[in-house]
């Protein structure tokens, strides 16, 4: 019975630790990110522009009114509330479980792609994706999700402070950076 009993459990244990990690259930959301949508064009001198340099690297699910797709046209700078916008130069997957490997793009102020490395983006069954971010190198940089900028909690240049959820302090923190 004792026996019996240890090899149940050995068993589970390696079951267990066999099981394959998936990003479509292990993922952090992030939410009411619609500042990182195309449309939402930064003021210069905007001391809160997104900056994906604080970023923890990881599994990220996008939760946000304006979308969640990543743009895969160059959005142009000062787009998705940051001074270089990421986006991704390719084709996101389309069929639930099909996991790519995507080259993104540190959209300059004169190239469209200035810095590339690449990223995991997973089709989940329920209809959405995951992203594996990457932490950017660079300061003042973010990756672009969604198109429209929909809400209120877009950038203005009067209300910035007020309405920034997404980390004011370290905003605030890229921005004197980048002034030197
Ligand atoms: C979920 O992800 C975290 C961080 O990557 C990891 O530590 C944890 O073991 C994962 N859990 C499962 C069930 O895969
Ligand atoms: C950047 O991309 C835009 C939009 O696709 C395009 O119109 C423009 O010519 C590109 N600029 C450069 C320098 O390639
Ligand atoms: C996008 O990637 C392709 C190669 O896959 C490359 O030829 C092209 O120049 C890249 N686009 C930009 C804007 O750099």
């Amino acid at each position: 019975m004792f026996y019996t009993t240890c090899v149940v459990i050995l068993v589970l244990q390696i079951s267990l630790s066999d099981a394959a990690f998936d990003a479509c259930t292990n993922y952090t959301s992030m939410k009411y990110v619609d500042r990182r949508a195309v449309q939402n064009q930064l003021e210069i001198g905007s001391i809160n522009p997104i900056s994906d340099d604080f970023l923890e690297s990881g599994w990220y699910r996008i939760e946000s009114a304006a979308g969640e797709n990543m743009p895969t046209e160059p959005p142009g700078s000062l787009r998705c509330g940051t001074w270089y916008p990421i986006w991704l130069n390719g084709t996101l997957p389309t069929t639930i479980g099909e996991e790519i490997v995507g080259q993104v793009c540190l959209q300059g102020f004169t190239k469209n792609c200035s810095l590339t490395w690449n990223i995991d983006i997973k089709y989940c069954s329920g209809d959405y994706l995951v992203y594996n971010l990457v932490r950017s190198e660079t300061t003042s940089s973010g990756y672009c999700f969604g198109t429209e900028a929909v809400t209120a909690t877009i950038e203005t240049p009067s209300t910035s402070i007020a309405t920034n959820t997404d980390d004011p302090i370290n905003g605030i923190l890229s921005y004197l950076y980048s002034l030197f």
